[in-house]
């Protein structure tokens, strides 16, 4: 008996598209990556000539501070003011003044160990209103006074290895300082913050730095971010004075005490952590007077009373992290709330539970329902329990009627996959068999 030509034809048609299928993934690869990575790459081979004919238009930077930045091992084959994208990693912005222009900002990023700043190519820099650091852990030297007068905006991440208080304070006319990553070593916050008086915008963020919060700030100050340090004491009540401030990030610190009842003063606040510190206490009723909240972490401190239902009425709120408290009582939100929200945290608070006939248990909230008293259930040994108790990370999206479902298409996908998967090797299978049973026939 011969074997079936329409089989064997089909064995043969099965194997090559078995080497095909295992000859395309490297032919469908394409030539994306290298035409990003080209243009970055500086043209180290010509280092010197700060020629660049085709825009005659405008003029060439200053060679005095051309050679500055080649001493800071910036190439500077082409004008860095007409061709900042050559640039990337060290961005550059100039002034139009003539016949030379002069640098307004730089960054310094990625150094290497052998760059050395020098006090001769800063002052020659010193039309810089913008100067930036970023992983460049070279030493620090004392600024040159035209420098200090003329810097606005100061940013030191991950560099100049550490740095004083005393240092900082001689920067008077910024209105921008951000430290972060790097060791501040200062006798307090007001060192630095009693000195720079036009500050609008200042982080200094783990950078080791102690002291307390400063009864005295800056009234223009719009964004004060002090988080992870070693700030200790209370939050001042004369915090309420910074009318214009958005953003306050005090996390990570020390800070014991009650959130000021004055709280509610700070009428501008988008943007407000004060995630774990040691604070205690309720949350302000005050706080519902703030009416353009976007972003409340209060998780990680000792803040006790019940929840208040405030939050619910704040129309921009997105974000609202009340974790790991001693919150108790009935958690006063409906679903279409939480549903409204991109993060919402209230786990590990033990006192804390749920209306059950308000809320699902699918929410997933970290909490137990709460009995008729206003009291936690203690949690009952069903199967659901183990995944409520993982608090914080609460993805509380899952299906509860309306907008559920996209969880569900995971499964979809891997299921059509294993079932192509089946039937093709069952097809390959029969085939053998067939044919080896052909054989053995014929
Ligand atoms: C680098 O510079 C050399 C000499 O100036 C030039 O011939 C070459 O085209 C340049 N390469 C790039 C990528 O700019
Ligand atoms: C600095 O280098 C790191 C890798 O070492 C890279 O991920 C990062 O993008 C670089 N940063 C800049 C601003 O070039
Ligand atoms: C950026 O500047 C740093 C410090 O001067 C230098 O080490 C680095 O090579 C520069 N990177 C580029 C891409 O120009
Ligand atoms: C701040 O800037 C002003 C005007 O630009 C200048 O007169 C003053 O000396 C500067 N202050 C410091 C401490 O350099
Ligand atoms: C802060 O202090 C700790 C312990 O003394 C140290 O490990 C850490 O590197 C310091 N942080 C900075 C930014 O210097
Ligand atoms: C900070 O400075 C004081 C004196 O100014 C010194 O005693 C102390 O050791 C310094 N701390 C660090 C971490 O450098
Ligand atoms: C605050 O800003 C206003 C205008 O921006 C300015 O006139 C005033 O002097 C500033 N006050 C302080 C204390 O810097
Ligand atoms: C508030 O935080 C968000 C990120 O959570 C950020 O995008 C936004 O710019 C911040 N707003 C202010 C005023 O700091
Ligand atoms: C506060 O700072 C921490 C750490 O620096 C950061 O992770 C967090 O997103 C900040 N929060 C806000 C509201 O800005
Ligand atoms: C909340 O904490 C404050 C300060 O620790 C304490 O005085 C108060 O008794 C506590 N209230 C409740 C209801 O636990
Ligand atoms: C949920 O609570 C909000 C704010 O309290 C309220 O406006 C809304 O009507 C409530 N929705 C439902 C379905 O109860
Ligand atoms: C839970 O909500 C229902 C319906 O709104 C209400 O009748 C009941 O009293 C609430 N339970 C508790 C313990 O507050």
């Amino acid at each position: 008996m011969e074997p079936p030509p329409l089989l064997l034809s089909l064995l043969l048609i099965l194997c090559f598209s078995n080497t095909t299928f295992s000859v395309s993934p490297p032919v469908v690869l394409s030539p994306t990556p290298s035409p990003t990575s080209s243009p970055s790459r500086p043209n180290s081979s010509s280092s010197t000539s700060p020629s660049s004919p085709s825009s005659s238009s405008s003029s060439a930077l200053d060679p005095k501070q051309l050679r500055a930045l080649q001493s800071l091992n910036i190439p500077t084959s082409k004008d860095p003011c007409t061709q900042p994208t050559l640039l990337q990693n060290n961005i550059t912005r100039c002034d139009s003044s003539k016949p030379f222009r002069h640098l307004l900002s730089l960054r310094l990023s990625n150094c290497s160990d052998d760059v050395a700043l020098s006090f001769t190519a800063l002052k020659s820099l010193s039309t810089l209103q913008s100067l930036q650091f970023v992983n460049c852990p070279i030493a620090p030297i004392r600024f040159p006074a035209d420098l200090v007068a003329s810097l606005r905006s100061f940013t030191c991440i991950s560099s100049l290895r550490k740095l004083t208080g005393v240092w900082l304070a001689r920067l008077q006319n910024l209105t921008d300082l951000t430290v972060s990553n790097v060791q501040v070593n200062a006798s307090g916050t007001f060192v630095i913050l009693g000195n720079l008086k036009k500050l609008k915008s200042v982080t200094i963020s783990h950078a080791n730095l102690t002291g307390s919060v400063p009864k005295h700030l800056n009234l223009n100050l719009t964004h004060v971010d002090f988080s992870g340090n070693r700030l200790k004491g209370r939050i001042p009540s004369s915090i309420n004075m910074l009318e214009n401030l958005e953003s306050l990030n005090l996390s990570s610190n020390g800070l014991v005490g009650e959130i000021p009842t004055s709280f509610g003063d700070l009428i501008s606040l988008r943007n407000l952590s004060l995630a774990s510190n040691s604070l205690s206490g309720s949350v302000p009723e005050s706080m519902s007077a703030i009416p353009g909240l976007v972003h409340v972490d209060l998780s990680s401190n000792q803040l006790n009373g019940t929840i208040p239902k405030y939050f619910s009425e704040m129309k921009s709120l997105k974000h609202l992290n009340l974790a790991n408290n001693n919150f108790h009582g009935i958690m006063p939100f409906n679903a279409s709330f939480i549903k409204r929200l991109v993060v919402f945290k209230v786990g590990g608070n033990t006192n804390l539970c749920y209306n059950h006939s308000v809320l699902s248990s699918k929410l997933k909230l970290g909490i137990a329902p709460c009995d008729k008293h206003g009291l936690p259930l203690s949690p009952p040994p069903a199967k659901e329990d183990s995944s409520e108790d993982d608090t914080s990370d609460s993805d509380y999206a899952d299906n509860d009627g309306d907008d559920s479902a996209h969880k569900e298409h995971h499964h979809g996908p891997s299921k059509v996959v294993l079932g192509v998967a089946i039937g093709l090797s069952s097809i390959v299978f029969l085939i053998v068999f067939l044919v080896l049973l052909s054989k053995w026939c014929g």
